[in-house]
C-alpha cells in the first residue's frame, strides 16, 4: 500500500505474518518549552503507526536546526522529549539526521509491524458504522491564542497534555473491535479526515456537531476571532463534498476543520459494538465521544454537518 490512498502510513507485506508499516513527519515548534515540543511531534509522529492499527518498533529523529541561531540545550530537550515519548511507545530510537536550517524542525520517521491481515485502513467504513474520536479538538486555535499571549498556565498544560498523550491505549481498545476504518486527525482538522474516510470508503457520513467533544476556551478564542489560516483552507477545500444543516452554530463549524497537532484517533465501527467501545475508553481514562455516523452510499464520498 502506497501513496495513492492517501493513508498515514506506507504498508509492505514482509511475509504471512508480518508487514512493515512506515512513516515520516516533522514540525515547527509549536511550544516554548523545547522539551514539550519534543513530546508532542514525537506522540505525533507515533500516532500514524497507532492510525494502522500497528505496534511501532524503531525511529530515526529528523532535524532541521541552526547552532548559529539557537543554543544547542533547545535541541538537547527536545530530542530528550521525543526520547522519552518512544521509550513510552515501547520503541527503540535508531539515529537520525540533521541539516543547517534557519527554521528549527523536529520529528520521527518510524517504523511499526502489522499483521498483513489487520491493517485498518482509512477507506474501509460501510453504512451503519458509528465514528468514534478520542481526542478533542481546538489545538490549532489554542496555539494561536497562546501565541498572542491571550492563554493562561491552566489552558497550555490541558492542551500539551492533550497534544503529547500517546494514541497507544485507544489504539490498543480500539483493536479488540471489528473496526472498518481508522485514520489520525492532524493537518485536516477532523471534518478533513472524516471527509477522506468519506471519499475512500464511498459514503456519506454525517459529523454531529454538538457531540464533538472541544477544549476548554476554544469557543471563546474563535469568537475573539483566533482562527488558524489552516482551517479556512481545509474548509475550502472540502467545500464541494459539505453539507452543512443551517441551524449549526458557525463557531462549530469553524472548529471543525481547525488544523490539529498530534490528534486523536477517529475510526468506524458497527453502531451494536459502539457504546461497548466506549465504555471500554471510558474505563482507561480516554475522552471519547460517538461524534457520526456512516449513512449512506456516495460514489464521491461527502460529508454532512449537522
Ligand atoms: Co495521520
Ligand atoms: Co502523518
Ligand atoms: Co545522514
Amino acid at each position: 500500500m502506497g501513496i495513492e490512498t492517501s493513508d498515514d502510513a506506507g504498508v509492505f507485506k514482509l511475509n504471512k505474518e508480518t508487514a512493515l508499516i512506515q512513516t515520516l513527519d516533522f514540525l515547527t515548534p509549536v511550544t516554548d518549552s523545547p522539551y514539550e515540543f519534543g513530546q508532542i511531534a514525537a506522540a505525533n509522529s507515533l500516532s500514524d503507526v497507532y492510525a494502522m492499527g500497528g505496534k511501532p518498533l524503531t525511529a530515526m529523529n529528523i532535524v532541521c536546526f541552526s547552532p548559529k541561531n539557537f543554543k544547542k540545550e533547545i535541541l538537547e530537550e527536545t530530542l530528550q522529549g521525543g526520547i522519552d515519548k518512544i521509550h513510552e511507545a515501547g520503541a527503540i530510537l535508531m539515529g537520525g539526521h540533521s541539516v543547517d536550517d534557519q527554521e528549527f524542525k523536529y520529528g520521527l520517521s518510524v517504523t511499526g509491524i502489522v499483521h498483513p491481515d489487520k491493517v485498518i485502513t482509512n477507506k474501509g467504513a460501510q453504512v451503519g458504522d458509528v465514528l468514534i474520536l478520542t481526542k478533542p479538538i481546538g489545538t490549532g486555535i489554542i496555539a494561536t491564542a497562546i501565541k498572542a499571549k491571550l492563554a493562561d498556565k491552566k489552558i497550555r498544560k490541558n492542551i500539551f497534555k492533550i497534544m503529547s498523550g500517546l494514541n497507544k491505549k485507544a489504539s490498543e481498545i480500539m483493536l479488540n473491535f471489528n473496526i472498518s476504518s481508522c485514520t489520525d486527525i492532524t493537518g485536516f482538522g477532523l471534518g478533513g479526515h472524516v471527509l477522506e474516510m468519506a471519499k475512500g470508503a464511498g459514503k456519506n457520513i454525517v459529523l454531529f456537531s454538538e457531540k464533538v467533544p472541544i477544549i476548554e476556551k476554544t469557543k471563546e478564542f474563535v469568537t475573539m476571532g483566533f482562527l488558524p489560516g489552516g482551517a479556512f483552507s481545509n474548509r475550502k477545500f472540502c467545500n464541494p463534498y459539505l453539507n452543512i444543516n443551517p441551524k449549526v452554530d458557525k463557531i462549530l463549524i469553524d472548529i471543525m476543520f481547525d488544523p490539529q497537532t498530534s490528534g486523536g484517533l477517529i475510526f468506524s465501527l458497527n453502531k451494536n459494538h459502539g457504546e461497548k467501545c466506549m465504555n471500554l475508553m471510558k474505563d482507561n481514562g480516554i475522552n471519547a465521544s460517538i461524534v457520526g455516523k456512516v449513512i449512506s452510499n456516495d460514489e464521491h464520498g461527502s460529508l454532512t454537518i449537522q
